[in-house]
C-alpha cells in the first residue's frame, strides 16, 4: 500500500484546496490528511488513526458517519435515473417526495422548493429572488439587503458578499454593492462595552441599528435581511433573548422581506426541526443545505414562502418563464440522499437527539468550562457550542492574534484525536457533532477537550501571557 506521505506529495502538487494556505501546503508546511472511512461519530485517516469528529465535518453530517442507507438510496436513484433536468415542468420521483416533506416539516406559510447544490449558490438565488420580486411590484429602488457582521452565507461573489467576515472580503473587492452589514447578535463582546446591558436590551439596541440603517439608506432602497437563526462560522453565537421579535418588528415596519439562512440550523441542530421554529421567526424565504442530505450528496434549497410565491407567478405571467436555472437543479440523486438521510432522521428522532443530549452537552459545557482560566464564554444550543478563550475572566478580552490560541487549542484536541474547529475569526473553539452522538460520546468529548485546553492554559501560564 502507498504511504501517506507519498499520497499527500501527490496531493500537494495537483490539488487547490479549499480555505487553505495555498503556500504552506504545496510547500509542505501545512501537515495534509486523508481520510478515508467513518461509522457513527468516528472518522479514520489513511494512516488508521480513529478521530471523533466534533464538527460533523463542517457541520453537516448530521446522521454520522457510514450509513449504508443513504448509500444504498443513491445507488437505487442511480441504476433507474441519474440524471434528468427539472427545467419547463420536468421532475422526478424522489423529488415530488422531497419537495412535499420539506414543505410539511417547515409550515410557516411556505409554499415551493427550488434546489440547487451549495448553501452559497442558494443564497445566489435568494438575492436573485428579492430583485425580481421587487422588480415586479414595480419598485424599482427596492433592492439592497441587510446582512450581519460575522454572517455567514457562502464565499462566491453575491453570497460571499452578504458573508461579514473581513478574509472572505479582503483582496476578492467584496462587498459588492447594495449589501451592507449591521450589528452582529454578539452580546458577549458586546455587553462590557455597553455596561450591564441586559441582553434583551442589547436585542433592542441591534434592531435600533438596524432601524437606523433602513432609515440613512431610505426604507424604499432595503429590500431583505438575512440571517442565520444562529450565527454559525462568525463564532456560533446563539441570539440574545428576544433578539429575532425585536428585528422582525423593524422589517414589519419597512415591508422588508426576512431570509432565514438555515443552512446549518435547518433539520434538527437546534433541538427543533428549523431555526425559525424554535426562534418564532416569520421568515418569507428559508435557505437550506447541509442537514437536508447530511452531506452524502451536495443539494441545497430555497424554500419560498406564498407572499413571495404569488408575486413570482406574476411576474412569469407577464414576462415569460423566470431566467434562473442550474444543470443540476433537482437532482434525483440527490433528492434520493435526502430522502433517506430524512427517514433516519425521523426514524431515530434525532431532532429530539440533538435537544435532549444537545441539553446534556450544554450543561456539561457549563460545568467543565465556566470557570476555566482560559475560558471567557460558553456558549451554545442543541448540539451546536462554542468556547470563546480570554486572558480575563471578567470581561470579554482577546489574546494578542498573534498567540492563535484558538488553532492552538484545536491543535491539542486533534492529538487526542477529537475534532473541534478553531473558528475563523476570534479565539473560538466550535462543536456541532453529529446528531447521533449519545450522553457516553458527549463525555469523551468534553474529557478530551478538556486535555487540550488545560494544555494550552499551562503554555500560556508558562509563558506569562495567562495570571
Ligand atoms: C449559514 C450558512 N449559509 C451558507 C453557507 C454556504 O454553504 P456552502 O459552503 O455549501 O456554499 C454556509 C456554509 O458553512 C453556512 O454556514
Amino acid at each position: 500500500m502507498e504511504n501517506s506521505k507519498n499520497l499527500i506529495t501527490r496531493d500537494r502538487k495537483v490539488t487547490f484546496h479549499a480555505s487553505t494556505h495555498l503556500r504552506d501546503y504545496a510547500n509542505g508546511e501545512l501537515p495534509g490528511r486523508v481520510i478515508v472511512g467513518g461509522k457513527g461519530i468516528y472518522l479514520k485517516d489513511y494512516d488508521g488513526n480513529e478521530f471523533i469528529d466534533g464538527f460533523s465535518g463542517l457541520y453537516c453530517v448530521n446522521i454520522g458517519y457510514g450509513r449504508d442507507e443513504v448509500a444504498e438510496a443513491i445507488y437505487k436513484q442511480a441504476k433507474e435515473l441519474a440524471y434528468y433536468h427539472t427545467y419547463v415542468g420536468h421532475s422526478n420521483l424522489p423529488l415530488v417526495e422531497l419537495s412535499e416533506k420539506i414543505i410539511a416539516k417547515v409550515g410557516l406559510n411556505m409554499s415551493k422548493v427550488y434546489y440547487g447544490m451549495s448553501g452559497s449558490d442558494a443564497n445566489e438565488t435568494q438575492i436573485k429572488l428579492v430583485r425580481y420580486y421587487n422588480n415586479i411590484l414595480g419598485r424599482k429602488q427596492k433592492k439592497k439587503i441587510i446582512a450581519r457582521q460575522r454572517g455567514y452565507h457562502g464565499s462566491s461573489i453575491a453570497a460571499g458578499s452578504l458573508t461579514g467576515l473581513a478574509a472572505f472580503h479582503d483582496h476578492f473587492d467584496l462587498p459588492i454593492d447594495g449589501i451592507l452589514h449591521t450589528e452582529a447578535p454578539y452580546y458577549y463582546h458586546r455587553a462590557a462595552e455597553q455596561q450591564g446591558i441586559s441582553e434583551s436590551e442589547f436585542s433592542r439596541y441591534c434592531a435600533e441599528q438596524l432601524e437606523k440603517m433602513i432609515l440613512a439608506q431610505g426604507p424604499e432602497t432595503v429590500a431583505a435581511f438575512i440571517g442565520e437563526p444562529v450565527l454559525g462560522t462568525g463564532g456560533i453565537v446563539p441570539p440574545p433573548e428576544n433578539y429575532w421579535q425585536e428585528i422582525q418588528k423593524v422589517l414589519d415596519k419597512y415591508d422588508v422581506l426576512l431570509i432565514s439562512d438555515e443552512v446549518v440550523c435547518g433539520f434538527g441542530r437546534t433541538g427543533e426541526e428549523f431555526g425559525a421554529h424554535k426562534y418564532g421567526m416569520r421568515p418569507d424565504l428559508i435557505t437550506i443545505a447541509k442537514g437536508l442530505t447530511s452531506a452524502y450528496l451536495p443539494l441545497s434549497g430555497v424554500i419560498v414562502g406564498e407572499k413571495v410565491w404569488k408575486v413570482l407567478e406574476q411576474g412569469t405571467g407577464e414576462y415569460g418563464p423566470i431566467g434562473h436555472g442550474w444543470t443540476y437543479s433537482g437532482h434525483p440523486l440527490g433528492a434520493a440522499a435526502a430522502l433517506a438521510n430524512l427517514e433516519i432522521i425521523e426514524r431515530e428522532g434525532l431532532v429530539s437527539n440533538a435537544a435532549t443530549t444537545g441539553a446534556y452537552f450544554q450543561k456539561r459545557m457549563q460545568e467543565t468550562f465556566a470557570d476555566h482560566p482560559l475560558v471567557g464564554n460558553v456558549r451554545g444550543v442543541g448540539l451546536l457550542a462554542a468556547l470563546e478563550f480570554s486572558p480575563n475572566k471578567t470581561v470579554c478580552q482577546p489574546f494578542d492574534s498573534s498567540l492563535k490560541v484558538g488553532a492552538r487549542v484545536s491543535a491539542a484536541a486533534l492529538e487526542n484525536k477529537l475534532i473541534a474547529r478553531a473558528m475563523p475569526q476570534g479565539d473560538i473553539l466550535g462543536f456541532a457533532p453529529p446528531m447521533v452522538v449519545n450522553n457516553g460520546e458527549v463525555e469523551e468529548i468534553i474529557s478530551r477537550t478538556l486535555k487540550a485546553v488545560n494544555r494550552v492554559s499551562d503554555e500560556l501560564k508558562a509563558s506569562g501571557y495567562l495570571g
